[in-house]
């Protein structure tokens, strides 16, 4: 293991962890105190394995709480400080913010949006994009964001899997220079769908635009709405959000979070991990898109009326220290990024962020992928000279919010480079074997959360058996989050990377099946497999194999439209790095893909014995598929 580093920055609060351990559901009780309730609960925690409900006939909102709350103290205060990549510049109040998302409620209730009802939200990182997740909280309809590097093909299942009735997109959106067309994406997407009723369209890029029956232009709408909506008292256990994630079936999965327990969650977290005071200023560099900026942007800093920057487009666009540049402009006190995104950052060379000043940072955050030990101190010696502590904080968009990180907000431990440390109090997780044994410390296993927590999903969108079999089929008492981990001898967790087909490609979570899919929905392609390989930046890269149909015949051109195929079906996130056309993939005799060979392959590993490695392998045939491979590979055909 390595080094410890011991910076002495943070409370010493042991009273907290020590009420935790005694009774884990009293203490969120607690916990849930410091959020606004129309009406108080009359049970903290319904459990049901493996269905949680939390607060149970409490009733609250989520944008009174993110917003009325700080409103009442200081509207006044600069909740939003937003600049675009052409240097454009918008600042917005809590007073403004709470206006807006006003408006906007009232224009989706206008449309007939009722509590309950879905609406997806596909837009680019623009405060229209906060004001739409509040809108939707506001009157107690379901938001879904479906981040900007998705395609149409993608987009449309997961509207077809919501039944949204309303859209939220926007023109264009900027990046690295170029406009990235929304709504014509939107168009393809969904313009044959009855149930969608409406599409609303906010003119961000300024370009023209097809405008269909269903399309309405935000400024026609909002302008003439009211500004104040009442906000619609939900119970703690109505879904707030449904956020599609990749899984190991072709078909994503939509996490279904509820609203109390969810933001009680987050209250707590972020006041722990990034100790926040009324001076701070934030920056969270995920897209909301994803659940850190859901969780991180938008519920977790606004409950505590932090001020944070948010930025559009590339964090080295147009120049590559513009991340530097924005901590210097804006004096931010603590940053919350990717290890993908440092590692981008370190590329470029020390100059870079030495010359601009830094000395605002305080606290330095992390997530979405193991970080290395190298990278981790880049960031701690050259980003925070040594004075910032680290905070590496391991969670999933099924966890809500974080379930093992550095807590500097309560109590001083000393860091590990590359171990995301401890687990929050009234949090329970462990290392496993394949049974559910307890591991002794320092081996590998699998991680599990053995006891309920409050940002717990609720199930999977119209799925409770999928939600019972992906998570709680392994171990029946235990979530099972698919990672793998080692607790060491001073109970710091060490996580080790997913233990099942979902990728990790530049922290974007991506399953192997849905990918594959995409492939297979070529005209051309029989069967598809994919895998991850290491990549310097993006921490995994993908490498596709495919099969073609009968009669098809493999050119430059043909690999170069299966690309082109993949990033127009699933989206820009999902090109492959290399794609190779075999003749045929390393199966079992039941007909499935063994990946796990395919990713010793490309990785360059020893196979060994196939026959030991899978009973029911067809043998032969893997071994001829795979010196196909293998041969293939050497030519080295780059993508
Ligand atoms: C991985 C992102 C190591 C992990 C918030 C998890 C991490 C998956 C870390 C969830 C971390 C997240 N260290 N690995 N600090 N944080 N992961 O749903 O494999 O996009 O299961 O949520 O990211 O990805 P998701």
């Amino acid at each position: 293991m390595d080094t410890e580093y011991d910076i002495g920055l943070g409370n010493n609060d042991t009273l907290t962890r020590k009420k935790a351990n005694q009774d884990y559901v009293k203490f969120w009780e607690g916990e849930a105190n410091n959020l606004y309730w129309f009406e108080k609960w009359d049970k903290t925690l319904d459990w049901n394995p493996p269905f949680a409900r939390w607060f149970v006939n409490g009733k609250i909102n989520a944008s009174y709480n993110a917003l009325d709350v700080t409103v009442q103290r200081n509207g006044h205060k600069n909740a939003i400080l937003w600049e675009g990549e052409n240097n454009k510049r918008r600042v917005l109040t809590y007073h403004e913010l709470l206006n807006y998302v006003c408006k906007v409620a009232n224009t989706l209730k206008s449309l007939g949006v009722k509590k309950g009802d879905r609406v997806t939200i596909y837009l680019p990182m623009i405060p229209e994009l906060i004001v739409s997740l509040l809108a939707c909280s506001r009157i107690g309809a379901i938001h879904t964001v479906i981040f900007s590097g998705f395609s149409s093909q993608s987009i449309r299942d997961r509207v077809i899997d919501s039944k949204s009735k309303v859209i939220i997109t926007a023109d264009g959106g900027f990046r690295r220079g170029e406009i990235v067309k929304l709504k014509q994406v939107i168009d393809e997407a969904v313009s044959d769908l009855d149930f969608v009723e409406n599409v609303l369209v906010y003119e961000h890029a300024k370009i023209p635009m097809l405008m269909g029956k269903k399309d309405k232009r935000w400024g026609d709408l909002i302008n003439n709405a009211h500004e104040f909506c009442e906000p619609e008292k939900v119970d703690s256990t109505h879904p707030l959000y449904i956020l599609y994630t990749s899984g190991t079936t072709g078909k994503p999965k939509g996490v279904l979070h509820g609203t109390g327990g969810y933001l009680v969650h987050l209250y707590s977290t972020f006041k722990w991990i990034f100790d926040i005071k009324e001076s701070d200023i934030y920056f969270c560099t995920a897209d909301i898109g994803w659940v850190t900026g859901h969780s991180y942007i938008v519920y977790g800093p606004l409950m505590h009326g932090a001020t944070q920057v948010m930025y559009e487009g590339a964090l080295t666009y147009p120049t590559p220290a513009r991340i530097w540049e924005l901590v210097e402009r804006y004096k931010i006190t603590i940053l919350y990024t990717t290890p993908t995104a440092l590692r981008m950052f370190m590329k470029y060379g020390d100059l870079l962020p030495t010359s601009k000043d830094l000395s605002s940072l305080r606290l330095l955050g992390t997530v979405g992928e193991p970080i290395n030990p190298r990278v981790w101190k880049w960031y701690f010696q050259i980003i925070g000279k040594e004075k910032c502590p680290i905070i590496d904080t391991w969670w999933q968009t099924e966890t809500g919010g974080a379930m093992i990180s550095p807590i500097p907000g309560l109590e001083t431990i000393p860091l590990k480079p590359g171990s995301a440390t401890r687990q929050l109090p009234g949090i329970n997780v462990g290392v496993v074997d394949e049974y559910g044994k307890e591991l002794p410390p320092e081996t590998k296993g699998y991680l599990v959360v053995k006891d309920p927590w409050p940002g717990m999903l609720l199930s999977l969108w119209g799925d409770d058996e999928k939600y019972k079999s992906v998570y709680w089929s392994k171990y029946k008492t235990m979530y099972y989050p698919g990672d793998y981990a080692i607790m060491d001898n001073d109970g710091y967790f060490w996580m080790l990377g997913r233990a099942d087909d979902v990728l990790k490609v530049a922290g974007h979570r991506l399953g192997t099946a849905e990918i594959e899919s995409g492939f297979v929905s070529h005209k051309l392609i029989a069967e598809a497999a994919v895998c991850g390989i290491p990549h310097e930046v993006k921490g995994e890269s993908i490498i596709a194999f495919v099969v073609l149909k009968e009669g098809a015949i493999q050119s430059e051109q043909l690999e170069d439209e299966l690309i082109q195929h993949i990033r127009k079906v699933v989206g820009p996130i999902a090109t492959p790095d290399k794609l190779y056309v075999v003749s045929k993939l390393p199966k079992t005799r039941s007909g499935k893909i063994m990946r796990r060979l395919l990713k010793a392959v490309a990785n360059n590993e020893k196979i060994g014995d196939v026959s030991t490695l899978e009973d029911e392998a067809a043998v032969d045939d893997v071994r001829a598929a795979l010196n196909e491979l293998n041969q293939t590979m050497q030519q080295n055909k780059i993508k």
